[in-house]
């Protein structure tokens, strides 16, 4: 299995702060930092979007940025993702009707690739073909659209099955994840571990990091 990676999604963090919060984080020992954009289509809610993210990379060149596109067209917003200094660009494979040609496109812009599946979305939809041509695939332990929700249990067997299929691609959960649901994901194969509500809303981050990450190696 690939290595471990906490990736802290900001949206539980104060956005008044959100560079500090990053550099936080980092300190705290998060490898990437969860960037989760939403565009008020594909989900209802409007988060932030690539003039945010560019004033964060300014701030903190070596910020790994994990992009979480939850985008109604995935494809228009590559660009402007390279731009802002994105490091890895996630779309939902609900969200378009031709996989591979969003991977090219993520690919020309030499940012790495992932993508996600909602809770209601088999693995199987994900097929061999896209799966390959990706670096990381998404299982949703919610429903996209907000943060602070509960662990969808139900998912986890998805994880499990593309860790069969794919024994060398990062696996990433996001959904209420945390210290009391980490060993599940952990044992079914997920190696990149999104949290926002436990690791944001805890006393001492760098320990909640530091327990994510031991699960996973354990
Ligand atoms: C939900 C987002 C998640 C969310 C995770 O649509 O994709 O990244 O912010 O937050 P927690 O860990 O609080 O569920
Ligand atoms: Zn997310």
């Amino acid at each position: 299995m690939p290595r471990a990676i906490i990736s802290p999604s900001v949206l539980a963090s104060d956005f008044g702060q959100l560079t500090a919060e990053c550099k936080r984080m980092m300190k705290d020992g998060a490898e990437w930092l969860h960037m989760d954009v939403m565009d008020g289509h594909f989900v209802p809610n409007i988060t932030m979007g690539a003039p945010i993210l560019t004033s964060v990379h300014k701030a903190i060149p070596d910020i790994f940025m994990d992009c979480h596109m939850m985008v109604a067209n995935p494809i228009q917003w590559v660009d402007d993702i390279a731009d802002a200094g994105g490091a890895l660009y996630c779309f939902h494979i609900e969200a378009t009707s031709d996989p591979l040609s969003v991977i090219k496109k993520v690919r020309s812009r030499n940012m790495q690739v992932g993508v996600a599946i909602s809770p209601d979305t088999p693995s199987t939809a994900i097929t061999d073909e896209v799966a390959e041509a990706s670096d990381m695939l998404l299982v949703m332990t919610v429903h996209p659209g907000r943060g602070g929700q509960k662990f969808i249990e139900a998912c986890v067997p998805k994880v499990a099955e593309l860790r069969a299929r794919f024994p060398e691609k990062n696996i990433e959960v996001d959904g209420g994840v945390g210290p009391k649901t980490i060993h599940v994901c952990a044992e079914a194969g997920s190696n990149v571990i999104v949290a926002g509500t436990a690791i944001f809303g805890a006393q001492d981050a760098a320990e909640v990091i530091k327990q994510l990450k031991a699960s996973v190696m354990a």
